[in-house]
C-alpha cells in the first residue's frame, strides 16, 4: 500500500499541459499518451532488475545489459480514460499481456458515508497472473479509490500474487491512495501527483477535469 511519486521532469511537464483547460482534445490523448511512455520507463528505471549479457557489435564481442522480465507484464487497461495512457505504456512494455475491465462510478447514486461511489463493473476481459508477472492497472485519475478498489478485485480474484503489483495514476487524490492502500496492501501506488482534494461530488482538486471526456468527447 505504499504511495510513491513518478518525480521525471517531463512527467511533471506533460502532466502540467495535461491539467491546462486551454489544452484541447488531440493534445490532451497525446499528453497522456506520452505521460504513459514516460511512467513506463520510470517503472522499469525503478522496479526492474537488469542482466549483464555479452553482445556481438559488427566489431567485437562486448558486455550490455538487459532489463529482465520484460516477457511477464500484465496491462490493464481501466476503460475509458485509461486507453490513450495505456497507449504510451505499451511503448515501454511492447510485449506485455493486456486486461480490459471497464468500470465507472454511479454519479447519480453519489459518495455513500465512507467518501465511496457504487461502482459498476460492465466488461470484463483479462489475462491470467502468473507469479513472475509485473501487473501494472492504470487509470488516469485515482478520486474516491472506488473504480481501482472494484478493478483491483476483479483482477486478483482467483489469481496467483503476481511478483509486482502496480497501480499507476497521473492524478491522485489522497482519500484514493488511502482506500486502496487500505483495500489492497499489496499494491504499490505509483502516481505523477497528489492533489490536494475532492470536492463534493468527488473530482480532483485541482485535478484536470474529467479525463475521458477530455480526451473522447
Ligand atoms: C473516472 C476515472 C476513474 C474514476 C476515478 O472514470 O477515469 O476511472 O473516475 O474515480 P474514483 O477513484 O472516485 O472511482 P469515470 O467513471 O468518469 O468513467 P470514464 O473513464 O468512462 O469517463
Amino acid at each position: 500500500g505504499d504511495a510513491s511519486l513518478i518525480t521525471h521532469a517531463l512527467a511533471s511537464d506533460v502532466l502540467t499541459r495535461l491539467r491546462d483547460v486551454q489544452t484541447e482534445q488531440v493534445e490532451f490523448r497525446k499528453g497522456l499518451v506520452k505521460l504513459g511512455r514516460i511512467c513506463g520507463y520510470e517503472i522499469i528505471d525503478g522496479a526492474m532488475e537488469t542482466e549483464y549479457v555479452t553482445v556481438e557489435t559488427p566489431l567485437t564481442e562486448t558486455m550490455g545489459q538487459r532489463v529482465k522480465g520484460l516477457d511477464d507484464v500484465v496491462i490493464v487497461n481501466v476503460l475509458r480514460a485509461a486507453t490513450p495512457f495505456v497507449e504510451g505504456l505499451l511503448k515501454a512494455f511492447p510485449r506485455a499481456r493486456q486486461g480490459v475491465i471497464s468500470a465507472s462510478r454511479d454519479e447519480a447514486a453519489g459518495m455513500d458515508g465512507s467518501g465511496q461511489f457504487p461502482i459498476s463493473v460492465d466488461y470484463v476481459k483479462l489475462p491470467d497472473i502468473e507469479p513472475e508477472d509485473t501487473v501494472i492497472v492504470a487509470d488516469p485519475m485515482l478520486a474516491t479509490g472506488s473504480t481501482m478498489c472494484a478493478v483491483l478485485e476483479r483482477v486478483l480474484e482467483g489469481q496467483p500474487e503476481p511478483e509486482n503489483l502496480f497501480v499507476l495514476s497521473a492524478v491522485s487524490a489522497p482519500e484514493g491512495l488511502l482506500a486502496v492502500g487500505d483495500a489492497v496492501p499489496e499494491a504499490e501506488l505509483l502516481t505523477v501527483a497528489i492533489d490536494d482534494e475532492l470536492d463534493d461530488d468527488g473530482y480532483i482538486v485541482p485535478g484536470l477535469g474529467d479525463a475521458g471526456d477530455r480526451a473522447f468527447r
